[in-house]
């Protein structure tokens, strides 16, 4: 299989495992201690998606409409990670927020899988696979480094 999707399957699979985590989690200092895990995961992988994957394939017609849906999925990803973020983890209200936070980002993950690495895969050719795998492990390492 493409080596870039290998790599952000890998990723993907990562994510998911915290977010099984994070439902299961009742304990305010657990679910704080897991959160950070998972937006140092999530967000330099969705900034490097965003900036080195998405954009090339917007440029192709067989791909743009379901980037564009991706891109609209990280969007709304984003704005309830920062609802999470502020939100005390004792609330009751958190862990419904974070059982539809994960519902969301598995839908995200199963259509990227798809639909994405579908059109992606007749999109670009291997160079281009090659150049975007080298600058999305850069921007996502670049990325995670802020985080901290
Ligand atoms: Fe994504």
């Amino acid at each position: 299989m493409n080596e870039f999707f290998q790599m952000l399957k890998k990723d993907h699979v990562e994510l998911k495992g915290i977010l099984g985590q994070l439902v299961e989690a009742k304990e305010p200092k657990k679910r704080e201690e897991l959160f950070q895990k998972l937006r140092e995961e999530l967000v330099p992988h969705m900034k490097a998606e965003e900036s080195t994957f998405y954009p090339p394939l917007m440029k192709k017609k067989e791909a743009r409409e379901d980037v564009m849906e991706g891109v609209e999925e990280h969007h709304v990803s984003d704005l309830v990670l920062k609802e999470l973020e502020k939100m005390p983890k004792g609330e009751e209200k958190w862990g419904a927020k974070m059982g539809v936070f994960k519902e969301l980002v598995e839908h995200h993950i199963k259509d990227e899988e798809s639909k994405v690495f579908k059109s992606a895969e007749k999109a670009l050719d291997p160079d281009e696979f090659q150049a975007i795998m080298a600058k999305f492990d850069q921007e996502k390492q670049k990325i995670k480094k802020t985080l901290k």
